[in-house]
């Protein structure tokens, strides 16, 4: 059934008439053309897919857009401000913590969350907050050290 709803994405009001039971990930790729965020298994398994909804960590695929409507969504084309990358982003790129990038934009965003909440993590909050996303190239360590380092980077802004 059709079903038109309307939402924040990346502080810009949307609105989408489509069939109620189709996958947030899919209109956010297929009819707002943001295609930073990935399909992956399509199971909530990977991680690829995550986005922000209301400020949670959230894996599209696993959300029909109905269930998305009158929510707020980031997604990573949504974290920079202007040219100004957002220190996650900035920090992967520093530590090369990205090779082919499919898994990054699902990386990246978790990461935000978890710092969020965590603004100090130890390697295995790190580990355990990333837990879930899989990167097929198998960058996990400099994945954690681009964590740790916008995890420095933003407490010295902070302090700064
Ligand atoms: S595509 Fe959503 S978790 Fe893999
Ligand atoms: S950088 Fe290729 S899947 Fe993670």
């Amino acid at each position: 059934m059709s079903v038109t709803v309307r939402f924040s994405v990346n502080g810009t009001e949307r609105s989408v008439t489509t069939a109620g039971d189709r996958r947030l990930l899919d209109v956010l790729r297929e009819d707002l053309q943001l295609t930073g965020t990935k399909y992956g298994c399509g199971e909530g398994q990977c991680g690829a897919c995550l986005v922000h909804v209301d400020g949670e960590p959230t894996r599209s695929c696993l959300v029909s857009v109905a269930d998305a409507d009158g929510r707020s969504i980031t997604t990573i084309e949504g974290l920079a401000r202007g040219d100004t990358l957002h220190a996650v982003q900035a920090a992967f790129i520093d530590e090369g913590a990205l090779q082919c990038g499919y898994c990054t934009s699902g990386m990246v965003l978790a990461a935000v969350a978890l710092l969020r909440k965590t603004p100090d993590p130890t390697d295995a909050q790190i580990v355990s907050g990333m837990d879930g996303h899989l990167c097929r190239c198998n960058g996990y360590v400099k994945i954690v050290s681009a964590v740790r380092r916008a995890a420095e980077t933003m407490r010295a802004a902070r302090h700064g």
